[in-house]
């Protein structure tokens, strides 16, 4: 069985994480849990982008040395890892050993097939940003912005990469493969833009303008720039382990599609002769109270911080219901209360408490056998069916935000059981026919209980694991055999009281 491959970007550590790596993280998290559940073989990578100018900038400016910066960097990216309840199985950082030799072979490699060769580059360049502009960066009126400083145009001898001469075959590819890209609308934005003649890609930089890269190995007088070196992460993470390779699928932001995964990637590989990868999903951008995040200023969420105070899951949660892949986002602190206060604590904690609570109260805390199956017991056990149907297929198109929607629909179905069953008068009455009908509630509500959580481990595996324990439960290996409706909590002990999503502090004082 070939290994479900899936990789986020690798993030730039020019800056701490922020709410869209978390996302990017979590949503790729979702998929890689979900495959396991349906019984894949995973490997799960993510990582960190290292090299560059921005990079050799920042640690310029705070004095030391651009690796200690990456370190002291990375190292965030990986808290936000743990924090997150990531399950990644590897984590590549560019400036690794095992990275940066893969990159030379595929350079040394191209170089040897000539695919890469060596000419003048004309440009108008910016000093102060230490870059080559292009036409699109002037003013409506051809002068240059503020920003750029003084710009002039200078000639720098530069290796490039022939992608050109791959534009048909690319095209030719994404015509068969009408699900290389994901959303499918995606796809077309990729087609719109090799409409155009592709221009040859520029992948070094002289050292004196870069330091910070790796070497090309063909010329020491030069390193390779950003894009060369990092798409490589991918392949060079996985080279010494086989039956992995092609990637199944690449989570990316929809703003580094078109050209880098979608068009640069490609053609590096068919080059190289390796294969192309599955399926790149390109998920859309979180603002924050409707703006771009920025740390400057303020408009920022740092995860770590913000799981800290309000819960992992919940983050998880939020980030994955509210989104819909593909589609942009707002992220606001009165949206997530929102949903935490009333999907999470009041729905879902509410049936945990109330599942615990009557089963101390009425059955000394022991889950009892179901003795009868009536209308309302049925119907609960229909719905059961229909949306573990429906939340496999949703999660396998990916629309996890519904897939989340039907789950807790049944989660509120089963405190609408509850409601009219009202196992509290039925505890009153010493009638045997009342009995058996509570004995039936109580087995119900929890058998629904432990249904309904087993679609969450994806997104929630915390909160599933907790919510399992305090059924006095622990889910089996097959989990397609977790999701059938029987008597698993058959004398079961439960809990006697849960805490699973406290009162938020801000939320109080609103
Ligand atoms: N280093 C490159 C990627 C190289 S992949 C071989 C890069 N890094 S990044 O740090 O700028 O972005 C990393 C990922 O985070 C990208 O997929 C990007 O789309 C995503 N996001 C950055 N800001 C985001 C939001 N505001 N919202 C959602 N995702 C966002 O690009």
């Amino acid at each position: 069985m070939k290994t479900f491959y899936i990789t986020t970007a690798i993030d730039y550590v020019n800056g701490s994480p922020h709410l869209g790596h978390a996302y990017e993280k979590v949503l790729t998290d979702v998929i890689a849990r979900f495959r396991r559940l349906m019984g894949d073989r995973v490997h799960f990578l993510t990582g960190v982008d290292e090299h560059g100018q921005k990079v050799q900038q920042t640690a310029r400016k705070r004095g030391i040395p651009p690796q200690q910066f990456c370190d002291e960097i990375s190292e965030e990216f990986r808290a936000v890892c743990r924090k997150l309840d990531i399950s990644n199985d590897d984590f590549i950082r560019t400036t690794e050993e095992r990275h940066k030799k893969v990159v030379r072979q595929l350079l040394q490699q191209l170089f040897d097939k000539g695919e890469i060769y060596k000419a003048e580059y004309k440009g108008f360049y910016s000093t102060r940003q230490e870059q080559f502009l292009q036409e699109k960066d002037r003013n409506p009126d051809g002068s240059w912005p503020e920003l750029f400083g003084e710009v002039t145009e200078i000639t720098e001898s530069n290796y490039f990469f022939k992608l050109r001469s791959y534009q048909d075959w690319l095209v030719e590819f994404l015509k068969k493969n009408e699900n290389f890209v994901f959303p499918r609308y995606r796809q077309k934005q990729v087609l719109e833009f090799l409409a155009e003649p592709l221009n040859d890609l520029c992948i070094s930089r002289p050292k004196d303008r870069l330091e910070w890269g790796i070497e090309l190995p063909f010329d020491s007088g030069f390193v390779t720039y950003v894009w060369f070196d990092a798409l490589v992460n991918y392949y060079s993470a996985v080279i010494d382990k086989p039956g992995v390779w092609p990637a199944d699928f690449h989570v990316i932001g929809k703003d580094i599609l078109v050209p880098p995964h979608a068009v640069y990637w490609p053609i590096m590989l068919k080059a190289a002769g390796l294969e192309p990868p599955g399926t790149l999903l390109a998920h859309g951008w979180w603002s924050i109270n409707g703006a771009k995040m920025s740390k400057s200023t303020g408009n920022f969420v740092d995860p770590v911080a913000f799981a800290d105070q309000y819960g992992v899951d919940a983050l998880r949660y939020f980030l994955i219901r509210e989104m819909s892949v593909g589609q942009d986002s707002d992220f606001s602190l009165q949206q997530f209360l929102s949903r935490y206060n009333s999907e999470l604590a009041n729905n879902l904690g509410n049936l945990v408490n109330r599942a615990l609570n009557m089963t101390n109260r009425f059955a000394a805390g022991l889950v009892p056998a179901a003795e009868t199956a009536e209308e309302p017991e049925l119907a609960l056990r229909a719905l059961w069916e229909k949306t573990r149907d429906e939340v496999i297929a949703l999660n396998e198109g990916f629309q996890f935000h519904i897939a989340l929607e039907r789950t807790f629909a049944f989660i509120t179905a089963t405190n609408a059981y509850i409601e009219a069953r009202a196992p509290w008068k039925l505890g009153k009455s010493a009638d045997a026919k009342d009995q058996a009908l509570l004995k039936t509630t109580l087995a119900t509500i929890a058998e629904a209980l432990r249904l309904g959580v087993s679609l969450l481990p994806a997104v929630m595996p915390g909160t599933t694991k907790k919510i399992h324990d305090v059924l006095g439960y622990a889910a089996g290996p097959v989990w397609r055999d977790e999701l059938v409706w029987g008597d698993r909590l058959t004398g079961r002990k439960v809990a006697a009281t849960a805490i699973l999503f406290p009162r938020p502090e801000a939320a109080k004082t609103s």
